[in-house]
């Protein structure tokens, strides 16, 4: 159980600035669990409470988990440059609240890409310590052969690392359509691989991370959802 003025309550929630948010309360836009409140110093208890900010409702969350089915053209640097941010795709609160993605996407990657407030979530969710599967769905230029499947599993070296990176799994889909499991998270890691394995991807989907499905979320692309306790515990090294 924990009580906090309401004010800061709505800072919490990415409502804006301190003085916003007094503002928002004076003026008689915020209600508690129902029932408008109009002095901001009023303690509110955290456990259970939904929030309505002109009429919409928001459930207190000491912290959010996202899952967004990213679309191409979106950039997940904290400073785009060439496409909008990820950010834009969710409700301003969540930039207030400092929102990241956990790891990146290329700009033309599609499919799950997590978000969180939560720093140490954060930092244990990218830590290449942790081994998590990442299931990507690679479309490639030239017909994906046996040769490149072989040595996708074997290992391929990349410039700038130490030894040979091998996927933990490879499948072939289709002509052009491999299935790649990757525990590691590096940089560009599966087009990489796939050109020092001497083919070239053409397109990129991200379907699952650790037993999460992007199916099993039911988004469309651009959709997000929170995740909740038991969808966090499917986010598991492998
Ligand atoms: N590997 C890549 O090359 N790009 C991504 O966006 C993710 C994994």
């Amino acid at each position: 159980m924990s009580k906090l003025s309401l004010d800061r309550v709505l800072q919490s929630q990415g409502f804006g600035t301190r003085k916003y948010c007094r503002a928002l309360i004076d003026d008689g836009d915020v209600a508690v669990n129902g029932e408008v409140h109009d002095n901001y110093k009023t303690l509110v208890e955290t456990d259970g409470l939904v929030l309505t900010v002109f009429d919409e409702e928001w459930v207190y969350r000491e912290h959010v988990y996202i899952a967004l089915y990213k679309p191409s053209n979106f950039e997940c640097s904290r400073k785009p440059s060439h496409h909008p941010g990820v950010l834009t795709l969710l409700p301003e609160q969540f930039t207030w609240r400092d929102v990241q993605p956990v790891g990146r996407l290329d700009h033309d990657t599609t499919g799950l890409l997590l978000m969180s407030d939560d720093g140490p979530f954060i930092h244990a969710q990218s830590s290449p310590k942790r081994h998590i599967p990442k299931v990507y769905q690679a479309t490639t230029q030239d017909p994906v052969t046996q040769a490149l499947v072989d040595q996708l599993l074997s290992g391929v070296q990349l410039h700038d690392e130490p030894a040979p990176l091998a996927a933990q799994s490879c499948v072939q889909r289709d002509d052009h359509q491999l299935e790649i499991v990757l525990e590691q998270g590096k940089y560009h890691q599966v087009k990489r691989m796939l050109a020092a394995a001497g083919n070239h991807c053409v397109a990129l989907h991200r379907s699952q991370i650790g037993e999460l499905t992007l199916e099993s979320l039911g988004l469309h692309e651009g959709e997000w959802c929170y995740l909740e306790q038991a969808q966090l515990e499917l986010l598991v090294p492998g």
